[in-house]
């Protein structure tokens, strides 16, 4: 049998007599005793364990045991057999050596050797606060100088926990990582259902449920830029059954990349599942120069063993905390012209417009496409992208006029940016057609008239920052950027790179240079992701983001599904929801739904009716007195719109103290509508609350009785029922403590 020799005995400097007569006596008693690392949130645990042989295994992960101790003896119950290899259950699985399945990590050594094994060197714990410990583990390949550290991140009270991993080349010559994940996980459970999301412009989050069976299970994306097109790097996983809001065992995953990713779910021979999660490997090997370290975007996820609602308030809770920029902060609600006006506006109309903003009681005007180019102007999607002076002709005395007769206004004002693309038609293609991505063989491509242009090149870093940076230093007063990404990568080429095989990644980091400088030089000005609607969601860019833009659909019937889904891992503070003209619903419909996040208009504001115009002014003030329970409070999704004729959910304070309730008709067949009291969560049974109807149209009044109190045990074991029907399409209530 191989002795484990402790970590803390492989030091350089340990090779005094001494050290070495104790290692040699105490080696045998040390042999008894295995490695275990428990990485513990509040509720759960990923145990690994290191094996005789050195490697490092999964042994566990799931709810949290009383006694830490009794982790160890968990291996012996999950025993199902043999697998060949011996390595299955791996903590970061390689290629090349013993392992027959799916790979987290894959190289060439600079010998041009293609094995690898990982073995256990040591591992360290540092507590970066009370709650938050990073654990890392030291691995390295016995026969080559090679490094992984994986790191595990965890968030104690959100029950976050955030993988990683660093891959570190001490070899004389350059590495080929053909495979480099984030995380390697391995669940047990008898059955397991994975939820996955696939879409299309307008159709952002088209959830699929299905049962995993044997083989792998890809999830990914190729498309580069707004990678998230077809697919987001988010999925969930019950254990056993589906989970529902309230039961059942669940892993929550996404990836923090916001480029191509690539999760691979296998079941493999023992009915265990591995998930491996990271950059797509997809033409994307990577050199890695002698004494360089490539590390891997973080793997988030957390665990619940009480349903998909607390998984989704882990997340959220963590996404404010530690992720969103200012996620505990506020946001602005705002008036954009984009379906107002589209590309056709003037100096004249937007004053209009600003005062527009003013009338409506929102806080900020924000200026969409159209404001710039002049050689080619900007009035149509076809042209002027890349040009970021402002268009002579409909702009003639700048933004600058524009932030002050916003400020006249008593608004803010933010603008509209799309600086990583190019029309071909445009002053900037014309001067720099290298900085283009692009086959130097083959024709050009557009998506949306438009090309990218190539960030792996610092100088279109430079140009990129600068396009923002100057706005600012032009106008200090900008208050809010909305930074659009409409076209994915065809033809994936760049004249800066030698390596071609870089592209992707290397696009992704140069996009997170540009972000982290902007960040430097303004550190809080509120930003909006969008990506011809929701093309780009994921953590990784909305570190840098303030908010996101769901969808370009605003139909508010398609919404109230899309809104849905999102709310599974992204906060409500985050979610932008702007009140249009799209879809049948009447302007009190749709404005509820817009509420269920961060409140914006894209309407005309002077072709509203007088009753619509007073709706919409009120329904400000409505959302200014609660949007704070919606952005900081713990959301219950209580109706699901899949199974029912109406969807209700609700947000909770922190303090119990008051809830705002939303219910939406998504039926009209005969006699839909909420027919029993909806069950209340999140309150607390002991207090007592006033339940009020808000945001009537005017001249409408609530069919539920007047100033109506109900315990909080009433309201979570009985409910309310928020009295839907074709009538009373969607209801808001608030829930307020009394004594
Ligand atoms: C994208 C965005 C829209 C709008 C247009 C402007 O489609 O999603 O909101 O900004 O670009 O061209």
């Amino acid at each position: 049998m191989k002795r484990m020799i402790p970590c803390f005995a492989l030091t350089p400097k340990a090779n005094s007599f001494w050290l070495a007569l104790f290692l040699l006596l105490a080696a045998p008693a040390f042999a008894q005793k295995k490695v275990t690392i428990p990485i513990t949130t509040e509720k759960n645990v990923l145990v690994l364990q290191v094996g005789e042989d050195k490697r490092v295994g999964i042994i566990y992960f799931g709810p949290k045991l009383k006694n830490a101790s009794e982790y160890e003896q968990i291996p012996g119950m999950y025993r199902k057999g043999d697998d060949y290899s011996g390595v299955l259950n791996a903590a970061y699985t390689t290629a090349g050596s013993r392992n027959l399945v799916e790979p987290a990590i894959q190289v060439t050594h600079a010998d041009g050797n293609t094995s690898l094994a990982l073995e256990y060197v040591s591992h360290q714990e540092k507590k970066e606060n009370d709650n938050v410990t990073l654990t890392s583990i030291l691995l390295k390949d016995p026969a080559y100088d090679l490094n992984v550290t994986l790191y595990y991140k965890v968030y104690h009270q959100e029950n976050v926990v955030e993988q990683w991993s660093a891959i570190r080349n001490n070899e004389k010559g350059a590495v080929t990582l053909h495979k480099y994940a984030s995380a390697n996980l391995y669940l047990s459970a008898p059955e397991y259902w994975l939820n996955h999301y696939h879409g299309d412009w307008a159709r952002e989050m088209q959830p699929d449920e299905e049962q995993l069976t044997a083989g792998i299970k890809v999830l990914d994306s190729k498309l580069g830029t707004r990678a998230n097109l077809y697919q987001p790097p988010t999925f969930m996983v019950s254990l056993g059954k589906p989970a529902t809001e309230e039961e059942g065992n669940v892993l929550y995953g996404s990836l923090e990349w916001t480029g191509n990713f690539k999760f691979d779910l296998e079941l493999d021979p023992l009915h265990n599942l591995r998930i491996i999660a990271g950059i797509n490997p997809y033409a994307s090997e990577y050199a890695l120069a002698p004494a360089k370290e490539f590390s891997t975007p973080p793997f988030v996820y957390t665990f619940s063993d009480k349903g998909k609602g607390e998984a989704s308030r882990n997340m959220h809770r963590w996404a404010r905390k530690y992720k969103l920029l200012n996620g505990t902060g506020k946001r602005l609600t705002l008036l954009n012209n984009w379906e107002a006006t589209y590309f056709d506006f003037n100096e004249t109309k937007l004053t209009a417009l600003i005062k527009d903003t003013k009338k409506l009681g929102v806080d900020m005007f924000l200026l969409d496409d159209g404001w710039f180019a002049n050689k080619y102007p900007r009035n149509s999607d076809k042209a002027g992208l890349g040009d970021w002076q402002e268009n002579v002709k409909k702009l003639p005395h700048g933004i600058g006029y524009l932030v002050k007769q916003a400020q006249k206004n008593d608004v803010k004002f933010g603008i509209w940016v799309e600086p990583e693309m190019v029309n071909p038609k445009s002053a900037l293609y014309e001067q720099h057609p290298e900085w283009v991505i692009r086959q130097p063989t083959r024709p050009e491509h557009l998506y949306r008239n438009q090309l990218v242009l190539d960030l792996s090149n610092p100088q279109v870093q430079d140009f990129v920052f600068g396009v923002l940076d100057k706005i600012m230093t032009e106008n200090p007063r900008v208050a809010f950027f909305k930074w659009d990404c409409n076209a994915v990568i065809y033809n994936a080429h760049s004249a800066y790179l030698s390596k071609q095989s870089h592209l992707y990644v290397d696009y992704v980091k140069g996009f997170y240079n540009v972000l982290e400088r902007f960040r430097a030089k303004y550190p809080k000005l509120p930003m909006m992701l969008c990506s011809g609607g929701g093309g780009r969601v994921d953590y990784g860019a909305l570190q840098y983001f303030t908010e996101f833009w769901l969808s370009d659909n605003t139909d508010p019937l398609e919404r109230i599904f899309i809104q849905w889904e999102y709310s599974y891992f992204f906060p409500a503070i985050a979610h932008d929801n702007h009140v249009t003209d799209w879809g049948k619903q009447p302007l009190k419909f749709r404005t509820d739904v817009a509420m269920m996040g961060k409140l914006g208009f894209d309407i005309v504001v002077s072709k509203l009716g007088k009753e619509d115009l007073q709706f919409a002014q009120d329904a400000v003030k409505t959302y200014d007195s609660f949007s704070d329970v919606v952005w900081h409070g713990d959301l219950y999704r209580l109706v699901n719109p899949r199974q029912n004729d109406f969807a209700a959910l609700m947000y909770v304070d922190a303090a119990q103290s008051k809830a705002i309730m939303f219910n939406y008709l998504v039926s009209n067949r005969y006699n839909a509508g909420s027919p029993s009291p909806v069950k209340l969560s999140g309150l607390d049974p002991n207090k007592k609350y006033k339940v009020k109807e808000l945001n009537l149209y005017p001249g409408t009044r609530s069919a539920l009785p007047a100033d109506a109190v109900y315990s909080g045990n009433y309201l979570m074991n009985i409910g309310v029922n928020p009295l839907v029907n074709a009538q009373r399409t969607s209801v808001i209530l608030e829930l307020t403590e009394t004594k």
